[in-house]
């Protein structure tokens, strides 16, 4: 069967490294995954006071996208040694309120990017202390640390560099064996 991926970008940059390497992947169109993007630009930053019948529409609609998917692969930069505020954020208002979780037990990857050196080590391994309380099952290998990420792709989202192409193509392998995993495994 197949199943419904969402991504989660962590830059609202239109230019971004990460947005490049989600339409990358769309267009890879690997055997029994489909993904989409999910938008985190609209979402007001969260506020228990909000949390009420009167919730801002952007969280609901954002807690029913998560929903409606299989699973999510979250594309994420590096700020300051961790995930860009608008990643926390998403996930902070997709966490609640208590109880109702919106990505709990969804199985998850991450692959994270930075044009320096240590693709993003920092925010991936934030993400994933995060991760752990949401109770989502994370693909821990391979692990995607995508460095240089200003070099990497040509015309649109191509990925010009043949050792990253072939590495991420490997990478989406291994993500859909894993959800298949995992969901029979909650089945
Ligand atoms: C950055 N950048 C950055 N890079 C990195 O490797 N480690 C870091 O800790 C930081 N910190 C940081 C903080 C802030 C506030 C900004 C704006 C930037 C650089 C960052 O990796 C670079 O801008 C990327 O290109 C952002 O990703 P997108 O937008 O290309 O996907």
């Amino acid at each position: 069967r197949q199943y419904n991926i969402g991504i989660i970008v962590g830059s609202l940059r239109k230019a971004s490294y990460c947005l490049k390497m989600a339409q990358f992947i769309r267009q890879a169109r690997p055997q029994n995954l489909r993904y989409s993007l999910i938008s985190i630009e609209e979402l007001p930053i969260y506020n228990e006071d909000l949390e009420t019948e009167s919730a801002p529409v952007a969280w609901l609609d954002f807690r029913n996208a998560i929903r409606h998917q299989d699973g999510i692969l979250f594309i994420t930069p590096e700020y300051n040694r961790s995930v860009p505020a608008v990643l926390k954020n998403a996930i902070d208002i997709g966490s609640a309120p208590h109880g109702k979780n919106v990505f709990e037990s969804k199985p998850a990857a991450i692959i994270s990017l930075s044009p320096g050196k240590m693709g993003a080590f920092g925010a991936n391994h934030h993400l994933r202390q995060s991760l752990v309380f949401l109770n989502m099952p994370v693909m821990q290998q391979p692990e995607a640390y995508i460095g240089n990420s200003a070099e990497i792709f040509g015309q649109g989202c191509a990925i010009q560099v043949e050792s990253i192409r072939h590495f991420i193509t490997q990478f989406l392998e291994a993500f859909s064996a894993w959800v298949v995993r995992q969901k029979k495994e909650l089945n």
